[in-house]
């Protein structure tokens, strides 16, 4: 529910944006650029491979920080390319301030979604859920996990997705695994192409009770500004070629193609 929450907040601050207003179970889509190799991030300078959406980190010798002054800011950036299963590590001191959510995720344009989550008012631990077809279930898929002063240190959180399994990593542990037969409905499993979004937002000043609730209670901007800092990510895409498309309306892995490459898997 929360990140759907962050979906539609960020899909209305997105509406110019390129593929990720057509879903692909609905209509026939562009095909989605594809990464198709290995990229790292230092976020020293600004990148021209990601879209800033609702505000601009400023970059420095320590990487990206995103930073939220008031009401309304929710500095995010993506990907202009997609993923299609592969690594994701991202180096993340979380930002503090009641409310505020730091998140690392990677989403589908049929909303399948991997999360990363880390809430400004609880500084030891963060959460791993999952969402297929942007269906949010009973709000129950949600796993938290102990991590010490996620806010004051620079931990290495990473996903690593399969078709065969997703697991969630703290510092090189392994603390969550999802399997297709351990998902939700047998259809819930993501697969298909991600692109990733990071950043922050204050889900404390959302109207939305249950967001607020969730987030850890009223953000209080008299306390901003809030940072969360971003030393380095690095994506690996399992699969190859130029571009992702999806074959027809079922969004399983199967179905996905890729021009000039190969889905791992196939
Ligand atoms: C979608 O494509 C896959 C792979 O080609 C196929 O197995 C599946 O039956 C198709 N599903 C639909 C609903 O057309």
């Amino acid at each position: 529910m929360r990140s759907s929450f962050l979906t539609l907040a960020l899909a209305a601050l997105a509406t110019a944006q390129t593929t990720s207003n057509c879903n692909p179970l609905k209509k026939t889509c562009p095909a989605d650029p594809a990464l198709g190799g290995h990229v790292d991030f230092d976020f020293k300078s600004k990148s021209d491979r990601f879209t800033s959406i609702g505000g601009e980190p400023s970059y420095g010798t320590d990487g990206a920080t995103f930073t939220i002054n008031k009401e309304g800011d929710a500095p995010t950036l993506g990907t202009k390319f997609y993923i299609m299963f592969g690594h994701v590590e991202i180096k993340i001191k979380a930002s503090p301030g009641t409310g505020l959510v730091s998140s690392a995720i990677l989403q589908s344009d049929d909303l399948d979604e991997i999360d990363w989550e880390w809430l400004g008012g609880d500084n030891g631990n963060v959460q791993s859920n999952y969402f297929g077809k942007g269906i949010t279930g009973n709000y129950d898929r949600a796993a938290f996990h102990p991590v010490s002063d996620t806010q004051g240190q620079y931990h290495t959180y990473a996903i690593d997705w399969t078709k065969d399994r997703i697991q969630w990593i703290i510092d090189g542990n392994v603390v969550r695994t999802l399997t297709p037969q351990d998902a939700d409905n047998g259809n819930q499993y993501p697969q298909s192409p991600m692109n990733i979004r990071i950043g922050s937002w204050a889900g404390g000043a959302s109207e939305n009770e249950g967001t607020v609730e969730w987030a850890g209670g009223k953000t209080d901007f008299s306390q901003a500004p809030f940072k969360m800092f971003v030393e380095s990510l690095a994506i690996t895409d399992y699969s190859t070629g130029q571009s992702y498309s999806y074959g027809n309306n079922s969004g399983t892995w199967q179905s996905i193609k890729s021009d000039g490459g190969k889905i791992e898997g196939t």
